[in-house]
């Protein structure tokens, strides 16, 4: 095979220092961070802020903003929006990070908690990769730092041996640390970010030294509402945190907005085809989970069980992404092979992903499901496709 550089699963057997890693075309990661993937946005946005700007901030609040929101900057630069909320949201979310207290993105399920926290990292900080994922296993070196066990024993505590934390980096640099799922997080060791965020030091007992945060190191994190009671924040915890919560979307409009451009977002980075614009399927999709979610038709009229699933918008996205890579693959949709091409996206290719999505409870959620086709979507005028296709899979 030689020395190609598009190599993807080597052997293992000789090679450089970085065999299957490799720079040629389609090695790009799949997911770049977001000051990566926005790295034009944001130097155009750098460019023209003349605002303001924290202590070893990249953009003034304002230009944080504008990069959350989106909004067209004076050379004509469009800058797309990230989040599609509140304005009022972000603004606190971002006037909070140039405060002292830290910043807690609450929320249900796929209300782009995580999505907000690392776009807000990459505007204020262009980094967004000081991260700690919290679950129940994070153990207290996850949040201060650990030990490079080989050094340790070879020549004791030392500030080689010392392998900082994400948030000791954070710390040091004055950037955006990220903490994910906080509530996961056992209570004692949630507890180590208290001394982080009041007295901004992290002390290192064994070398009998600290480390101090300078100008421009802050704190997000994010917790789910449904984890609410697994592991709650301590009252001392939450009183360094300014909390912000992300809502559902409050329209149907506005969740078909976030759900068309998010799945062409990705459409784009899967090379899948180009949603027509207005395309039924995306908002039949939202409306048939915003009426589960409610347990009330839209119309206000007929009362609905809800399933136990979630169904939130980042729910909605993939069910349709994944309608959009059937079509293209199976149906009658063209993939995006260096020119666009506009997709076919019809009731069938949804309909599957809209039943797995709805139906986690095999016993229970089947009947809301099915009481659900036949009282509300059969009756529904100009549903009668969708109707047929959802009967379909659900046998
Ligand atoms: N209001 C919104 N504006 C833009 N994108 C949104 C919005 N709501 C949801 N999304 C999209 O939903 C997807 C999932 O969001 P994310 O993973 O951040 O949710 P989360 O709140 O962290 O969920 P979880 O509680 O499950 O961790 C993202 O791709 C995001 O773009
Ligand atoms: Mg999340």
């Amino acid at each position: 095979m030689g020395a190609g550089a598009n190599v993807g699963v080597d052997t293992g057997a000789g090679a450089g220092a970085d065999a299957g890693v490799g720079a040629g075309a389609g090695d790009e990661p799949l997911r770049p961070h977001a000051e990566v993937a926005f790295a034009d946005e944001l130097k155009a946005l750098a460019a023209a802020d003349d605002r303001p700007r924290p202590v070893r901030w990249r953009l003034s609040p304002w230009a944080v903003a504008t990069y959350l929101l989106g909004g067209v900057l004076p050379d004509g630069t469009v800058i797309t929006p990230k989040y599609v909320g509140p304005r009022r949201i972000v603004e606190v979310a971002v006037t909070t990070l140039a405060t002292d207290r830290a910043l807690l993105l609450l929320g249900v399920p796929g209300t782009a908690k995580t999505w907000v926290s690392e776009h807000l990292a990459a505007a204020v900080s262009g980094d967004s990769t000081l991260l700690v994922q919290g679950t129940a296993g994070t153990p207290e070196e996850a949040i201060r730092y650990g030990w490079n066990y080989a050094q340790l024993l070879a020549h004791g505590p030392s500030r080689d041996a010392l392998v900082p934390s994400p948030v000791m980096r954070a710390m040091a640099g004055g950037l955006t640390a990220r903490v994910e799922e906080l509530t996961r997080i056992p209570a004692d060791v949630q507890d180590t970010l208290i001394t982080v965020l009041s007295e901004k030091t992290l002390p290192i007992p064994e070398l009998g030294h600290e480390v101090q945060a300078v100008g421009g190191f802050n704190l997000i994190a994010t917790a789910n509402d449904r984890d609410r009671g697994v592991n709650e924040l301590s009252s001392a915890l939450r009183r360094r945190f300014n909390t912000v919560v992300l809502p559902l979307p409050a329209t149907p409009e506005a969740e078909v907005d976030i759900v068309a451009r998010r799945v062409d977002q990705i459409g784009r980075s899967l090379a899948l085809p180009a949603v027509p614009e207005g395309v039924d399927e995306i908002r039949r999709v939202v409306t048939v989970f915003r009426e589960l979610r409610d347990g009330l038709t839209a119309d206000g009229r007929t009362k609905l069980k809800s399933p136990s699933g979630t169904l939130s918008t980042a729910e909605a996205i993939s069910v349709v992404t994944g309608g959009l890579a059937l079509a293209a693959h199976f149906g009658d949709g063209t993939l995006r092979a260096g020119g666009v091409a506009a997709g076919t996206l019809r009731a069938g290719d949804v309909a599957a992903g809209i039943l797995g999505a709805v139906v986690r409870d095999p016993a229970a959620d089947r009947v809301v499901w099915q009481e659900y086709l036949e009282t509300v979507v059969r009756e529904r005028e100009g549903w009668k496709d969708f109707y047929r296709a959802c009967r379909e899979v659900s046998v």
